[in-house]
This record gives C-alpha cells, structure tokens and sequence, in this order.
C-alpha cells in the first residue's frame, strides 16, 4: 500500500510500504476512507517530536472501514464504518479506568503515527480496535467525523475543560489554527461573556469571526492591549494557548488575570519561560494535557445533532494519492489559508450516504 513515511527533520515521503496485519487479537485493520493532517505532524516533521522516528508512517485522525477484525474484538466488524480516534485505549490500566485514555500505560495513548504506524496510508492496523475506534452514525459525513478524531476533543477537554470557561468569562484563545478554532467554538457551548482570538495571520483571524470570537487581535501588534482594555486591566478569565511556541505561552501567563486559569493545548519543542517572579503572587492555574477523548461520545452526538460546526474548519479537499500536495498547502496555512485539509471521501459518501427521512 501506499502511505506518508516520516523520513527525519524535514523530510517525507508518499512511498509502497507493506500492508498492515493484525498483531495482537484485540486489533482491527481498517481501510483509511478520510484522512487528515495535523499541526502535530508538522512538529515531528520538524523534529520535535523525538519518539516519532524515521520510518513512521504519520497521522493519528481518520474515518475508514473496517476490513479485518482480531479474534478478540467485539464492538466492530469488517464493513462497519468508523471513527479512528488519535488516542489508542488498552481499556485496563490504571489511567484508562480513570477514563485518562492518553495516558494508558499497557501499550495504548497517543500511538498511531507516533510510535506505531498511523492513518496517512491505505489502510492502518489500530490497536485495542473496541476501545479505540467508535462508529459513526449515519447521520454524520465522514468528512466532517474526521474533526472528532483529535481537533473537537482536544480543544474541548485540554482547552474549554481544563481551562474551566464558565459563563460570563472572558476567553482568550491564542492561536487560531483547527484548535484554536474549535475551542472557540467549545467555550461558546458554555455561554461566555466574549471570546478574543488572538492570531499572526488574518485569515485565521477572519476564520475565528466567522466561528465565533467576538474580538481578534494580532500577536504582533500587542494583544494584552487588548485584553486589558476590554475587561478593565484585570485581563481574562480564561486564556487557551493553541500554537506550542514559547512565546505563546509566555504571552498566555501575561494575559491572565489574577486567579484566572491558563490552559496549554499547544505541543512544545522547546522550553518555554515561566515568569514566576510576575506570577507567584496572582493565584494563576495553569493546566496542561495531552487529550484523553473521553469527550468523544458526547461529541459525536452533539456532531449528530447538527450542533458542532464543520464545513467552516475544512477548507480544502484532496484526493488520497494527493498527500504530499495537501502536506504542502497544510504547511504553507498562511498563505493558502488553509485549516483542515480533508484527503478522500468522495467515493465512500456514494457508497454509505444514509437515506433522508
Ligand atoms: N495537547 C494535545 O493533545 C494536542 C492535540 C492536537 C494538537 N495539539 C497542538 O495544538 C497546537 C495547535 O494545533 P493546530 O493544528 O491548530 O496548529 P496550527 O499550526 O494550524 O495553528 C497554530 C496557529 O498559531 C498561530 N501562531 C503562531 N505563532 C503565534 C504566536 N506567537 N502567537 C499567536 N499565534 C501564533 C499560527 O499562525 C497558527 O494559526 C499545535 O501545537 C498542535 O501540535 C495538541
Ligand atoms: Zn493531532
Ligand atoms: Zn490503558
């Protein structure tokens, strides 16, 4: 088959690799209908990502068919279509009884496209298939199921969650990529008081309007302004970092006001400073996280209800055999505009597109 192989910093490919087989019985090997792309592929690309090592086959987010189910799997059978969640689950250890699936420890986590082959292929061999796949309702296009892989439960759980947006707070999200964007629109489930995006590019700005952000600003043209001009000098309730740089960060704990909570969503390469001489004293959360997607269920049903925007997110479509192409107008956001960029799905709507009541 063909897939994307990570090849180290800065290099890809679209190249024959063998075939996925069950390993274990718990697995399942699904055929890739609808993938997508990551920022987080864009940071092992660049290296930051250590465990991911030359020769992984990236991405952690796809809608697919299931074609062979291990001896041991329950919930799913060859023909049933999917949602490939980015967190594998084994179901057994201690985090996965506390739900915190991200961090299982008996063999699942963050795995595919990280430290086992991921979904930027034909087909992918996930693990623990009945913990770590869910079916998707007919009512929900693969196209937008795919936004439920990672981008809705990591900006809800690790951004709106953690950060505890409660109405009438003021949030800021800084960074408005797919997971800025989404958690602009999960802090608005919680009635917000107004919601700042805070960006480089303007069309990410635009994006963060047309999804919800009551104000935008530019992270180069000093954007604690901003905030504290809107909320009286006291700066945010809540403020969402959804980029991984330092400054980011940094630029997230001066914009927080007194006992007011931080949440990190973004992947870091490198350290970052906590200015604890300015912030000992202010009574500041601060959360971090990798996604759990405990949230995935509710948010499939809030998906099928028609209550989770999708079509704004997605702005550019490609065929499977196009991957390289969409890495290239992925990587280049800024210019091209783009948020998610969706590969496959065309031939696979014809084929399972429920009947209209
Ligand atoms: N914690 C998790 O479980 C988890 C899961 C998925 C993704 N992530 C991470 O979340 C982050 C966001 O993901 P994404 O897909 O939206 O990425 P993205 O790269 O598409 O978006 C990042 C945005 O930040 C903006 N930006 C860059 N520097 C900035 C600065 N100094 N100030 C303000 N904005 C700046 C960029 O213009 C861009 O719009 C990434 O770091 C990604 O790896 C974390
Ligand atoms: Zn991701
Ligand atoms: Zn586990």
């Amino acid at each position: 088959m063909k897939a994307l192989v990570f090849r180290g910093p800065g290099r890809t490919a679209w190249q024959d690799v063998p075939d996925p087989a069950v390993k274990d019985a718990a697995d399942a090997i699904i055929r890739v209908d609808v993938v997508t792309i990551c920022g987080t592929d864009l940071h092992i690309i660049k290296g930051d990502v250590p465990e991911a090592t030359p020769g992984r086959v990236l991405g952690h987010e796809a809608v697919g068919t299931v074609v062979e189910a291990g001896a041991d799997v329950r919930t799913v059978c060859p023909g049933d279509r999917v949602l490939i969640s980015c967190i594998s689950a084994c179901g057994r250890c201690r985090f996965c009884r506390e739900g915190h699936y991200g961090q299982c420890r008996g063999g699942g986590g963050w795995t595919l496209g990280h430290t086992i082959d991921g979904t930027q292929a034909e087909y992918v061999r996930v693990p623990f298939a009945d913990l770590s796949v869910h079916p998707l309702p007919a009512s929900v296009d693969s196209r937008d199921g795919i936004l439920l892989a990672d981008i809705f439960p990591t900006a809800y759980e690790v951004g709106v969650l953690n950060g505890g947006v409660r109405p009438g707070d003021t949030v800021v999200v800084v960074g408005a990529g797919p997971i800025g964007l989404a958690a602009i629109a999960g802090a608005g489930l919680y009635s917000p008081g107004r919601v700042i995006a805070v960006d480089l590019a303007e069309s990410r700005l635009a994006a963060a309007r047309s999804l919800g952000a009551d104000a935008t600003a530019s992270a180069a043209e000093e954007p604690e302004q901003l905030v504290e001009d809107l909320t009286e000098g006291l700066g945010a309730d809540v403020v969402i970092e959804a980029v991984g740089v330092p400054e980011a960060f940094e630029m997230c704990t001066r914009m927080v006001r007194p006992g007011g909570r931080v949440a990190n969503i973004g992947v870091h390469g490198k350290p970052a400073t906590l200015h604890l001489e300015d912030l000992w004293a202010k009574n500041v959360t601060i959360t971090t996280g990798l996604v759990d997607t405990y949230s995935t269920p509710m948010l499939l049903r809030m998906m099928a209800a028609g209550r989770l925007p999708s079509s704004p997110l997605i702005t550019h479509r490609f065929e499977l055999g196009q991957m390289e192409e969409a890495y290239d107008v992925f990587s280049r956001a800024a210019d091209t505009g783009a948020l998610k960029v969706v590969l496959g799905g065309s031939q696979h709507s014809e084929i399972i597109a429920p009947a209209q009541p």
